[in-house]
């Protein structure tokens, strides 16, 4: 009989595979920062388009810098009409994630300038994909329930467009808001499993398409950003459970883990964790949903005492323990929320991407 080894997946922890001036992380602080500026600051103070363009050209943009950037998101967020066609051929139960990655080669083929490769050229790429990654899972969510795709409204902002994209009703502010602030926290996070992917692909002069591609690929595992859809599902299978603490006691000593606690890199709580539970509060109350985020709070205590009891005091909620019920809260289903976090990451990851390409990591990072 095959005996069987029971190996630790330890990925690439603990080995440092490039350096990189895109984003800095302190796991014992709780410390993230994106070229220079800490999360918190651009959480309350930055969107998602002046934290693509800080990414993509390592400064904010000026008042006039970011309308010219939002208005060249805007222009490049058609996608092409072989697209819509290729998504209704495809099966209406397909995993969201799968069309993602299947559809950004095909974005590739339209793509004028595929084959140059310089930093200019990609990061007039990278716009492309972060205006078109959002249009393609909001345009997959009308296809697969029968609907047409909706063509965007310049008028609303990125996020709040891909909120009328995917539902076809104009977002109030204030969820329109949330969305662009999710999509903040989201957008960079240093050498995690994706981002490596990306650069490991482009290292070898591939384009950044084929990056992108294997980003999302890696994005999708349970342990990475897969992870948010599974904590819906836990918090949806928990509504009627009067004994959550007795469920998260048998969830750990049948060595089950909790979806959205612990990290790789952050050993105290997760800096961006922090807002989406002040988001999800906030929603909650709004929508009349508290119950869930009360849920969600009930787990988190419970499984914090359990840890503890186990001498594991550093697993806390992630950045997936709650945007799950933010995006909930947002009308989003659980199956679109791991592509919703990589409708943000795309600025993280062609960031990187052209760091890779063009050896522009050479100096340490400044820390913060
Ligand atoms: N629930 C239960 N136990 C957990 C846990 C969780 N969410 N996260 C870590 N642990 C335990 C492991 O079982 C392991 O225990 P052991 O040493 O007794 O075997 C120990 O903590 C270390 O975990 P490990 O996976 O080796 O290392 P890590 O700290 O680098 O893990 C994650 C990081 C993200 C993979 C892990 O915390 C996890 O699986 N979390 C749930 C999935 C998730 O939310 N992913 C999104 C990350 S942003």
């Amino acid at each position: 009989m095959m005996e069987t080894v029971n190996v630790k997946n330890i990925g690439l922890r603990g080995v440092t595979v490039a350096d990189t001036k895109v984003s800095f992380i302190d796991g014992k602080e709780g410390v993230l920062v994106y070229r220079g500026y800490r999360i918190e600051d651009l959480a309350r103070n930055a969107t998602f388009p002046e934290v693509a363009y800080l990414l993509l050209h390592e400064i904010l943009p000026d008042t006039k810098q970011l309308s010219y950037f939002n208005e060249r998101l805007q222009k490049a967020s058609e996608i092409p009409a072989y697209l819509y066609e290729t998504l209704k051929h495809y099966p209406v139960d397909a995993n969201p994630m799968d069309v993602l990655q299947a559809g950004v080669p095909l974005l590739a083929m339209a793509d004028p300038e595929l084959s140059d490769d310089t930093r200019e050229a990609n990061v007039r790429k990278a716009v492309r994909l972060i205006a078109r990654l959002p249009v393609l899972v909001a345009a997959w969510h009308r296809i697969r329930q029968g609907l047409e795709p909706l063509p965007a409204d310049n008028s609303l902002s990125h996020a709040a467009n891909f909120l009328w994209q995917l539902h076809g009703v104009k977002p109030s502010e204030k969820m329109a808001h949330i969305l662009d602030t999710c999509l903040v926290l989201h957008a960079d996070h240093t050498f995690n499993a994706s981002t490596f992917s990306c650069r490991q692909v482009v290292s070898s002069r591939a384009h950044i398409y084929a990056g992108v591609t294997a980003g999302i690929g890696a994005l999708s595992g349970s342990l990475h950003g897969g992870a948010n859809a599974l904590v819906m599902k836990m918090l949806l299978s928990l509504k009627e459970e009067k004994d959550i603490a007795g469920w998260v006691k048998k969830q750990l000593e049948s060595g089950e883990r909790i979806m959205g606690m612990g990290h790789a890199v952050y050993k105290t709580m997760d800096p961006r964790a922090k807002f989406l539970k002040e988001m999800a509060l906030s929603l909650g109350k709004e929508t009349g949903q508290e119950k869930l985020v009360d849920l969600s709070m009930q787990i988190e205590q419970a499984a914090l005492a359990e840890f503890e009891k186990r001498g594991k005091t550093e697993i806390k909620p992630n950045v997936d323990f709650y945007s799950a019920s933010v995006y909930h809260l947002l009308g989003i289903p659980s199956d679109l929320m791991t592509p919703i976090f990589a409708i943000s990451r795309i600025a993280g990851w062609t960031a990187h991407i052209i760091e890779e390409k063009t050896g522009e990591a050479q100096v340490k990072p400044a820390l913060y």
